[in-house]
C-alpha cells in the first residue's frame, strides 16, 4: 500500500506512489495542456481507487477452471457501490474510479457558489433509487474549503447514504479544507495525493495547480 496516515488528521490518507506523484506534478505544471490535465487525473484516479478499495470485504465462490473447481476469491458486496462527482472538475477523476469499477453506478452533484451571499446552491442532484448499505465514493479534485464537499456529504446522508460507507477521494488539499471537513465528518476516510501549504485569498490551493474545471474543460 502506497498511502500514509497524516500525523494531524488521522482520516486523511496522502498517496504517495511513484505514479501517482508523477503524474501530480505533470499537471501541475502551467504548461500541462488540456489532454495531458485529463490523462493524468483519470490515471491518478485509477490508482488511487485501487488504495481506496484496499479493504473491501472478500468471499470465495465456486467455480470451475479448465483443470479443475476452486473456491475463488470475489467481492463480497452484493450491491454494486456509487461514484459520486461533484461537478464539474470531479467528472474526470470519476471516469478514473469507473474504470477500475465499471459496476459501479453513478450519482451527480452540482453545485456552485452564490456571487454575493458565497451560499452553496445545488443545481443538479441526481442520484440512485437507493443509497442505503451501499460504497459511496464521492469525489472532487480540489479539497479548498471543504464546504461542497461536506454540502455533498448532507446530500448524500439526506437520500439514505451511511456514514461509514462514504469515501472522499481529492488529488489536492489544503490544511484548511481538511480541517473544516474531518471537523464536521471525523469518520469520513479522505485520499490525497497531496497535502498543500495554504488557501489564498481568494481560496485557491496554493501552490496547487489552479481551477481544476477550467484546466480540464480548457475553459480559462
Ligand atoms: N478549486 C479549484 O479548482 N482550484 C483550487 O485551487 C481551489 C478550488
Amino acid at each position: 500500500m502506497y498511502a500514509r496516515t497524516h500525523p494531524d488528521f488521522k482520516t486523511l490518507a496522502i498517496c504517495d506512489h511513484p505514479l501517482v506523484q508523477d503524474r501530480l506534478t505533470r499537471m501541475r505544471d502551467k504548461s500541462c495542456a488540456k489532454t495531458g490535465f485529463s490523462d493524468g487525473l483519470r490515471q491518478i484516479a485509477r490508482l488511487m481507487t485501487c488504495e481506496m478499495t484496499a479493504d473491501l470485504a472478500v468471499s470465495r465462490r465456486r467455480i470451475e477452471t479448465p483443470l479443475a473447481p476452486m473456491d475463488a476469491p470475489c467481492l463480497a458486496d452484493p450491491l454494486p457501490p456509487v461514484i459520486v462527482p461533484i461537478l464539474r472538475a470531479g467528472l474526470g477523476m470519476a471516469a478514473g474510479v469507473e474504470d477500475i469499477l465499471p459496476e459501479a453506478a453513478i450519482g451527480h452533484i452540482g453545485l456552485y457558489r452564490e456571487h454575493d451571499t458565497l451560499e452553496i446552491v445545488e443545481y443538479l442532484v441526481r442520484l440512485p433509487n437507493t443509497l442505503q448499505d451501499r460504497r459511496i465514493f464521492m469525489v472532487d479534485p480540489m479539497l479548498a474549503t471543504g464546504q461542497s464537499s461536506a454540502h455533498c456529504v448532507e446530500v448524500l446522508l439526506a437520500h439514505g447514504a451511511q456514514i461509514r460507507n462514504i469515501f472522499f477521494m481529492c488529488l489536492v488539499a489544503a490544511p484548511e479544507g481538511v480541517k473544516a471537513f474531518t471537523s464536521r465528518f471525523p469518520e469520513i476516510r479522505i485520499y490525497t495525493a497531496a497535502l498543500d501549504s495554504h488557501l489564498n485569498e481568494k481560496a485557491y490551493i496554493v501552490p496547487g495547480l489552479g481551477d481544476a474545471g477550467d484546466r480540464l474543460y480548457d475553459t480559462l
